[in-house]
C-alpha cells in the first residue's frame, strides 16, 4: 500500500492526522512522498488508529496530543481536550494584563487547569509572572506537570478544590471551569462518552462553579485585578448578575465566540 492509495480512499481529516502521525510527515510532505510504500508495521499502526476512530474515540486521545496556541500538548482521557475557543480567553486576558496592570511580575491563578494549557501559555506570554494552577483531579495535574516540563515552564501546581487553602493574592484569576448543565441532553456523544465528567458538567444549570469561585474571590484578589472566565452559551447575563453581587464596583465585559454565543466574561477591578 502506497501513501497515494490511502489518500485515494477519501479519508477524513482525522484519518489524515493519523497517517501523518504514523509516518511522521506533515500534510504537504504526504503529497510530495505519495509514491512511498508503507511498511507492514506502519500500515498496521494506521489500521489500529482507524479502528479506534470507528469506535468513536477522539483522535486527540488516540494520538495523545492536541495543538493549542501554536504548541503541541500531551493529552489523555484524564483531561479535557483543549478547545480553540480557549485561545481567545488567553489572548484577551493578556491584552487586559497589558492595558490594566502595566507591570510584569504579576501573580496569576488558573483554576481547573486540566492539561495546563492556560497556565503554560500565559507563562510563555508573561515569562516574569508567577503562575499557580489548581485542579481537583490528581490525574489531570499529572498531565499538566508533564506539559509544563515539555514546554520548559515553571508553574506551581496544586491539588485542591478550586482555591481552597490558597492564601496568596492574585492580579489575575482565570478559569475555564466545567459549565455544561448536568441535566443537558444537548451534548455530542463523542464528548460525553470520552471526556472526563468532572471537566464538563456542573450543577445549577452549569453556573455552580462561577458562584463558588466568585463568592469568596475577595480573599484572593488584589485591588487591581482581572478575572477571566470561559462560559457557556447563554450564561453571560446570569454570570454577570453573580459577579455584580460579589464585586459590585467592577467593570464587567461579556464577549461572544465566532458562533455568536456567549463565551467569555471579564471582570475588571481598578479601585
Ligand atoms: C473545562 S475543564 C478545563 C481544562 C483546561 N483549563 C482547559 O481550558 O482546557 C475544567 C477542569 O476543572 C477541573 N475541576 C473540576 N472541578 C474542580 C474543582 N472543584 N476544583 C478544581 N478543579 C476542578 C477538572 O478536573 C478540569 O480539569
Amino acid at each position: 500500500m502506497k501513501i497515494k492509495d490511502i489518500l485515494k480512499e477519501d479519508i477524513n481529516n482525522e484519518q489524515k492526522l493519523a497517517i501523518e502521525q504514523v509516518l511522521n510527515l506533515s500534510r504537504p510532505e504526504l503529497i510530495v512522498n505519495k509514491d512511498r510504500e508503507l511498511t507492514k508495521k506502519e500500515y498496521k499502526k494506521y489500521q489500529n488508529i482507524n479502528k479506534k476512530l470507528k469506535k468513536g474515540l477522539p483522535i486527540q486521545y488516540i494520538l495523545k496530543k492536541e495543538n493549542f496556541y501554536g504548541q503541541d500538548y500531551y493529552v489523555n482521557k484524564n483531561v479535557l481536550i483543549p478547545r480553540p475557543e480557549t485561545e481567545y480567553l488567553i489572548e484577551k486576558t493578556n491584552k487586559l494584563i497589558k492595558e490594566n496592570l502595566k507591570k510584569e511580575d504579576i501573580n496569576i491563578l488558573d483554576i481547573g487547569t486540566g492539561s495546563g494549557v492556560i497556565a503554560i501559555t500565559l507563562k510563555r506570554l508573561n515569562p516574569n509572572s508567577n503562575i499557580t494552577a489548581t485542579d481537583i483531579s490528581k490525574k489531570a495535574l499529572k498531565v499538566a506537570k508533564k506539559n509544563a516540563k515539555t514546554h520548559n515552564t515553571k508553574i506551581k501546581l496544586i491539588k485542591t478544590n478550586l482555591y481552597q487553602g490558597i492564601n496568596q493574592k492574585y492580579d489575575i484569576v482565570i478559569s475555564n471551569p466545567p459549565y455544561i448543565d448536568k441535566n443537558s441532553n444537548n451534548i455530542e456523544s463523542k464528548v460525553k462518552n470520552n471526556e472526563p465528567y468532572i471537566s464538563l458538567f456542573a450543577e445549577n444549570h452549569g453556573l455552580y462553579y462561577y458562584e463558588q469561585i466568585l463568592k469568596n474571590i475577595n480573599q484572593i484578589i488584589k485591588k487591581e485585578h482581572v478575572i477571566a472566565f470561559e462560559i457557556g452559551e447563554n450564561q453571560g447575563k446570569k454570570i454577570k448578575k453573580i459577579a455584580m453581587k460579589y464585586l459590585p464596583n467592577d467593570e464587567i465585559i461579556i464577549e461572544k465566540d465566532y458562533n455568536k454565543f456567549d463565551r467569555y466574561i471579564f471582570i475588571i477591578g481598578n479601585k
